[in-house]
């Protein structure tokens, strides 16, 4: 991983006048997990609403072909990166002394980055469970707290959950219990932040078309798989619009609003056996 420190921002224009050197290294949208499916999805959605972008990813080569892409179609956006393993406690520090170094400030975190192993816990070496619960629980907050101490007069949070937190899932026991940290954390943090000019969203979406691998599960359930299903394009359209207005959670779409109620009908340990029985079949792995 290559950091070269080289800034990628292009508003050229507000760069070379002098006393609006603040103005350009304000409002930024920090977004982590910018080179996966979703992450994706918001750095185009944030760039369509005129906003400046910092991008991290793990890959440089990745985050550069992204920001490539998102000036295709929309030249002027000022967009910088830094590729960084979030699970990394060094990594980020040298991300946040890049970002300390520009003097950036931000407007927007959408903490985005995640990662969804799932197999029987019994078959997870030890350092598969500290690598998925730092990148989706430490990583969420380490940046969070780090935004936060860089913050513009207003900043809006999004913590992208899951709907597996609405229920203790088996043989995706990590996942969804990562999932529902993030939910009561971002959850409290909001009420600890209240009148400080601070938003915190968490989005609890059900199937979101990104991976090919993901892509097939969804195909693979079936007709309910479909119902639950989102494109990203679509949550991080609901998303952002749900943080502006300040919503404390969402779960796009009228199907996951419905799965999300049923725990209030069915017995916990009905559910939880529907659950080991669908997933069992199931496994997937990340690093
Ligand atoms: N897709 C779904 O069905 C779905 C449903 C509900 C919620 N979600 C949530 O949405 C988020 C994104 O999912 P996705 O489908 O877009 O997954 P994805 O395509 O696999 O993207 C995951 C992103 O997280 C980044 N990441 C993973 N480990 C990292 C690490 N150690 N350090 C820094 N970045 C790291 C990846 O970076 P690299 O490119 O470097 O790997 C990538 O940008 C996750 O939090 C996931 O739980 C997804």
């Amino acid at each position: 991983m290559q950091n070269a420190g080289r800034n990628f921002t292009s508003c050229a224009f507000y760069d070379t006048m002098k006393g609006m050197e603040e103005q350009t290294k304000s409002g930024y949208i920090m977004i982590s997990g910018a080179t996966g499916g979703v992450g994706r999805a918001f750095a185009f959605e944030c760039a369509a609403r005129g906003k400046k972008l910092f991008l991290t990813g793990r890959s440089e080569a990745r985050l550069d072909a992204l920001i490539g892409e998102i000036r295709g179609r929309y030249a002027s956006v000022c967009a910088d990166r830094f590729a960084c393993d979030l699970t990394d406690m060094h990594s980020r520090e040298e991300m946040f002394s890049y970002i300390g170094e520009q003097g950036y400030t931000f407007s927007g975190l959408c903490n985005i980055a995640g990662a969804d192993i799932q197999k029987p816990f019994e078959r997870y070496t030890q350092e598969k469970i500290a690598f998925q619960c730092r990148v989706n629980v430490e990583a969420a907050m380490s940046l969070t707290h780090f935004v936060l101490g860089r913050r513009d007069k207003s900043l809006e949070i999004v913590a992208m959950g899951s709907i597996s937190a609405v229920y203790p899932m088996p043989y995706f026991a990590i996942y969804s219990a990562t999932k529902k940290a993030l939910e009561y954390f971002f959850m409290s943090l909001r009420v600890e932040l209240r009148g400080s000019g601070v938003k915190v969203t968490v989005v609890e979406p059900g199937g979101i078309y990104t991976r090919p691998d993901i892509c097939k599960d969804i195909e693979g359930q079936g007709v309910w798989g479909k119902l639950s299903a989102k494109t990203p394009a679509y949550i991080a359209k609901k998303s952002l619009n749900a943080v502006r207005r300040n919503k404390r959670l969402i779960r796009p779409g009228f199907w996951n609003k419905f799965i999300a109620a049923v725990p209030r009908l069915v017995p916990l340990g009905v559910r939880m056996r529907f659950i080991a029985h669908r997933w069992k079949k199931l496994e997937k792995d990340a690093f």
